[in-house]
């Protein structure tokens, strides 16, 4: 079969890199191949946002580089689609696949449904229940046109079945065992009768491969100057954070107090480079702003800190299997079962000290679901 793959923005490359790895080790044991198409829309394209993460995961350049880049949420999402649609007319695949909730994503699944080409959405049904976000905007529009819908929760598969996508889930929604679809008489899904099914996260995937190894590569800690648990590590990019200098404000303010004079180390994204710009808020001397980290660096920083402050939705993940304790920084989350867990805490929730126990680190699969979602694909469309 012949796939398209769309990225654009930091958390779908690195996404793609354990499904990239999976669809190549299918085609070494399997005549009935998968030719990997990756479009790069150029959501993002500094090197630190981007093709940092291409070099550290060896990641192939994409065939096609669309040079979107920066601009208003209609500019961006329709050149994005213009020049997908192109893409698509040309090659002609079985599917196009798409991850997440960023504008490429929307993108990528309107000009493929329109075309009559599958959709597969990997980290479907995720919902804040906040449309204000404009993510939330793009994870609904695209798991309506979605022929399949991979989701990394039995909450993800709950969501869609209320908003009338049941899709029959595979396995009760449950995570499908390894194997499941190429065993399984499965009726071929179509986005009048789409699929639904629970894989696991693929970023735990991401995540066992990587800590296994970013000790040896990563130097951060050591030319930061850290000292393990010693301090916190802020992230902050949403554009719920970043667009309104009042909240921007709010979370300025919270981070200083709940600091207390701890180090802070905080990668700034572009988007909160330029509100900090013009901002009257300023952080406290404890926080250290610091270009963004790629994948190794961040994870490193991440596992040693003893405290996570975040809005990132990957980030609030990857501080529970770590087991690092995780304030998040916004009004609701996607990621209920961490805070169900009791490690991950709202931040109107706070009330001055976390320190959660222990974590189940089961509560998005096994680290497995890039394997089972070639077998969706190998063995559905
Ligand atoms: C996007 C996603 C968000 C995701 C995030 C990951 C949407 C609507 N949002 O947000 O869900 O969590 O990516 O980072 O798609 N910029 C640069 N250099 C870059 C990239 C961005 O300077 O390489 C600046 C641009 O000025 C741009 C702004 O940051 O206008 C915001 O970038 P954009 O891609 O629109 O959204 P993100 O905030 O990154």
């Amino acid at each position: 079969m012949k796939l398209i793959q769309i990225v654009g923005a930091r958390p779908q490359f690195i996404k793609y890199y354990p499904l990239s790895l999976a669809i190549a080790r299918h085609n070494a044991a399997s005549s009935n191949g998968i030719a990997d198409i990756l479009i790069h829309t150029g959501q993002h394209y500094d090197y630190a946002m981007s093709k940092v993460f291409f070099d550290e995961f060896g990641i192939k350049s994409p065939e096609y580089h669309l040079g979107v880049a920066s601009g208003s949420h209609g500019a961006q999402t329709g050149t994005a689609l213009q020049r997908i649609e192109e893409v698509i007319e040309k090659e002609h695949p079985d599917a196009v696949l798409v991850y997440g909730d960023t504008n490429s994503t929307l993108a990528g699944a309107i000009a493929a449904s329109k075309l009559h080409v599958p959709v597969v959405h990997v980290e479907a049904g995720l919902r804040s229940f906040n449309k204000y976000m404009p993510e939330e905007i793009n994870r609904i529009l695209t798991d309506h046109v979605s022929t399949v819908l991979v989701c990394p929760s039995a909450t993800a598969i709950k969501n869609l079945a209320a908003e009338g996508i049941a899709g029959n889930a595979a396995n009760g929604g449950n995570i499908v065992p390894q194997g499941w679809f190429g065993n399984a008489a499965v009726n071929r899904p179509d986005k009048n009768s789409p699929m639904v099914v629970n894989v696991g996260d693929i970023m735990y995937d991401v995540l066992l491969h990587a800590v296994a190894i970013a000790g040896q590569r990563s130097k951060k800690i050591e030319e930061l100057g850290l000292s393990a648990k010693n301090y916190c590590l802020l992230t902050v990019h949403r554009a719920e954070n970043t667009d309104d200098p009042k909240q921007f404000a709010k979370i300025v303010k919270f981070v200083n107090e709940v600091s207390g004079g701890r180090t802070v180390i905080f990668p700034m994204h572009p988007r909160t480079v330029k509100m900090y710009s013009t901002s009257e808020s300023r952080f406290a001397d404890n926080v250290r702003i610091i270009e963004p980290l790629g994948y190794f660096d961040v994870l490193m920083v991440l596992q040693n800190a003893s405290l996570a402050l975040t809005d990132s939705g990957g980030m609030q993940k990857e501080a529970y299997w770590l087991k690092t304790p995780c304030v998040t920084l916004r009004e609701q989350t996607e990621w209920v079962e961490t805070v169900a867990e009791g490690w991950n805490v709202l931040y109107a929730d706070f009330t001055g000290t976390h320190a959660p126990a222990s974590n189940s680190g089961h509560a998005y699969g096994d680290g497995m679901a890039a394997d089972r979602i070639v077998d969706v694909l190998a063995n559905t469309l």
